[in-house]
């Protein structure tokens, strides 16, 4: 079961990278939870501001079949999504997996691969949730908390064990059925087939009719034709 084996520490670099380093040494299902990240990331190799008061922790999975790791990642952001709703919290996820409240972000994942002889033997999902703790100036036109939406203070573990428990029977739900998965996961996206998008790409920012939400990837329709692609940044709807 995910989450039998809890390691809580008060202080650590990333969890994912802990779990990166020592994954051999842990049953599948361990989870990594730290109250101070010092060297948290997110997507993009970018950053991931981790004080005191917000939610860190990582998910160890080790795959017995064969597995896309984007499974996990959608298995994790579903759940999010549904444990905050029983917490009368209505979250949405933006593409591919940014979990968003009223427009700004309020959690994010960041899943990592294992690979051994061409095949996969771990995949780890970070989950960052912001808790109670202080959004950064900077942050605060795009990013919120629980704290600044309930107006309350929030005990962190406790959410984590409603996301753990949503993650375990969804597991035994889509195992099996990764293809309803994939429709439970486009239900909860902000962006839908048809809408028009604005997104970051390597030559700038460039507006295109979104045309299939794929597994992994997007499909536009731009002035210069379709283009599919999957690592890009959507900073608009
Ligand atoms: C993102 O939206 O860019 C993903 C953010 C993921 C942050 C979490 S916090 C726990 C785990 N450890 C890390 O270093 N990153 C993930």
């Amino acid at each position: 079961m995910i989450g039998e084996n809890v390691i809580r520490v008060p202080i650590i670099g990333s969890t994912n990278d802990f779990l990166k380093e020592n994954w051999q040494a842990f049953p599948h299902g361990t989870v990594v939870v730290a109250d101070v990240q010092t060297a948290g990331r997110g997507r993009f190799n970018r950053l991931w501001h981790s004080p005191e008061g917000g939610l860190w922790f990582s998910i160890l999975f080790k795959p017995k079949k064969r597995v896309r790791p984007n499974f996990y990642t959608k298995l994790c952001a579903i759940s999010i999504v549904r444990a905050l709703k029983r917490m009368k919290i209505d979250a949405k996820l933006k593409w591919p997996n940014d979990v968003y409240v009223d427009g700004k972000k309020l959690a994010g994942i960041l899943t990592e691969t294992v690979f051994e002889e061409e095949q996969i033997r771990a995949v780890i999902v970070g989950i960052g949730l912001n808790v109670n703790n202080e959004i950064p100036q900077e942050l605060k036109a795009k990013a919120t908390s629980l704290k600044i939406l309930a107006g309350e203070e929030f005990e962190k573990l406790s959410i984590m064990v409603l996301i753990l428990k949503q993650i375990n029977k969804a597991l035994k739900v889509y195992s099996k059925k990764p293809e309803a998965l994939t429709r439970v996961w486009k239900n909860m996206l902000i962006q839908k087939e048809g809408q028009m998008i604005v997104f970051k790409a390597a030559n700038g920012l460039l507006k295109g009719k979104l045309v299939k939400i794929g597994e992994e990837s997007l499909t536009l329709s731009t002035g210069n034709g379709l283009v599919e692609l999957s690592s890009l940044e959507i900073v608009d709807e």
